[in-house]
């Protein structure tokens, strides 16, 4: 079983929009997903109850959890046959984000392009830094502006200070997100031939890419 967790101190950086599109593009394409929400707002849970009325025979599986069930619910996770569990995290760096990056193959930080998010995007950083989590980060710019250097300072702050890549595939500002979630579905099955559903399996496809390039690391180095 592959973890992903999607984490961020900022609070609507896009944490629970990723996980639940990236859930959806990921059973589309053959995985059996799982996704464990630690946070206490319970929107990924919450949402799945929308799901539940809106998609028959569906297998997606959301559970809310604590940060010391984590573990146990992996478990049970693995044993019923997941193969990509996706973990959902409060806006805070604590405990929570301790256990979903501690439990993780890759850690997901997605961040909005201003100069606040930055500010935060350095303290989640430096976070994950004291966790040694930090190669097994990836940033992902969500509802990118167009604006180069919004990007290129990311880039300078995850890359030059932390050594943490930020995908180039980024999520624009796509209203067909929200838009989506409230039908009970993710962009690639409500708007398959829309920008945000290309950009959804994009994404997809490139932490694919960063986890297999991780794996061939760590087993170089084994
Ligand atoms: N790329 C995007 N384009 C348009 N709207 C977006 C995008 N990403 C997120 N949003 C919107 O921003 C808001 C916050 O997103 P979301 O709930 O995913 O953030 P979050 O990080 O999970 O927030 P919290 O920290 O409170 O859990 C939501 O209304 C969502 O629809
Ligand atoms: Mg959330």
């Amino acid at each position: 079983m592959r973890t992903w967790s999607v984490v961020s101190q900022k609070g609507g950086s896009g944490k629970t929009t990723l996980v639940l599109h990236l859930a959806i593009a990921a059973a589309s394409e053959g995985a059996a997903v799982s996704v464990v929400d630690l946070d206490p707002q319970r929107s990924a849970e919450r949402w799945s109850e929308l799901r539940e009325e809106r998609v028959k025979n569906d297998d997606l599986v959301v559970v809310h959890g604590t940060a010391t069930g984590l573990a146990g619910m992996l478990k049970a996770a693995r044993d019923n046959g997941t193969t990509l569990a996706l973990i959902d995290t409060p806006p805070a760096v604590d405990k929570s984000m301790i256990y979903a990056a501690a439990a993780a193959d890759v850690v997901i930080v997605p961040t909005r392009s201003s100069v606040m998010d930055q500010f935060s995007l350095r303290e989640t950083l430096d976070y994950l830094k004291q966790i040694r989590a930090l190669t097994k980060t990836v940033v992902v710019l969500n509802a990118a502006s167009t604006d180069k250097a919004a990007r290129a300072d990311t880039e300078h702050l995850a890359g030059d200070e932390f050594g943490v890549g930020v995908l180039s595939v980024a999520l624009a500002d796509h209203v067909d997100l929200a838009a989506s979630l409230r039908t009970g579905r993710g962009v690639t099955e409500a708007a398959p031939k829309r920008k945000a559903a290309k950009a959804v399996q994009d994404i997809y496809a490139e932490l694919c890419a960063f986890e297999r390039k991780l794996a061939r690391a760590r087993r170089l180095s084994a």
